[in-house]
């Protein structure tokens, strides 16, 4: 396994649209694992191929505090499924050390593959309805700044590339 390059904030690569995955081979299992490695080495919770440069729809997560509950997400799509929203501190390991409160659909149903190209339903709420939004919006090309004021945003881009 391998220890990827998380792009970094304002790299125009993390605009790029990810395509589907056509099969889940042998090929697709390997970056899957060097997702999950990339993810815990940054101290991550979830990790899009956008964000390492591989346009592929494909997400990794883990919200557990000792790694023990690895999810992927292939192909995934959501539904939102009422109209009540959450708050929530998010923060990217493409834009680090900064948090910034996003507003979104709290309760959502995902539809995906998981690793072995099987697919599966599941209804999403809290936490993992916060993260597959944030990660899904990764394969579009869209980050949380996105949804800030562009003075905010600004802010943030500024300091990034200073880093
Ligand atoms: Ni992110």
């Amino acid at each position: 396994m391998t220890v990827l390059t998380i792009l970094q904030y304002p790299n125009p690569r993390l605009r790029t649209k990810a395509l589907p995955v056509v099969a889940v081979d042998a090929v697709i299992t390997g970056l899957i694992a060097d997702m999950f490695e990339t993810m815990i080495e940054a101290k991550g919770i979830g990790l899009a191929a956008t964000q390492i440069d591989v346009h592929q729809r494909i997400i990794v997560m883990d919200l557990s505090d000792d790694n023990s509950e690895p999810r992927v997400f292939i192909n995934p799509e959501i539904e939102v499924l009422d109209e009540t929203t959450q708050l929530y501190d998010e923060g990217c390991l493409s834009i680090p050390g900064f948090y910034e409160t996003v507003e979104r659909p709290s309760k959502v149903m995902i539809s995906a593959l998981d690793r072995e190209g099987a697919p599966f339903k599941e209804e999403a709420s809290g936490l993992l309805a916060i993260c597959i939004q944030h990660e899904i919006d990764h394969l579009e090309g869209k980050l949380f700044v996105d949804y800030l004021s562009p003075l905010k945003r600004q802010i943030i881009r500024k300091k990034m590339k200073k880093k």
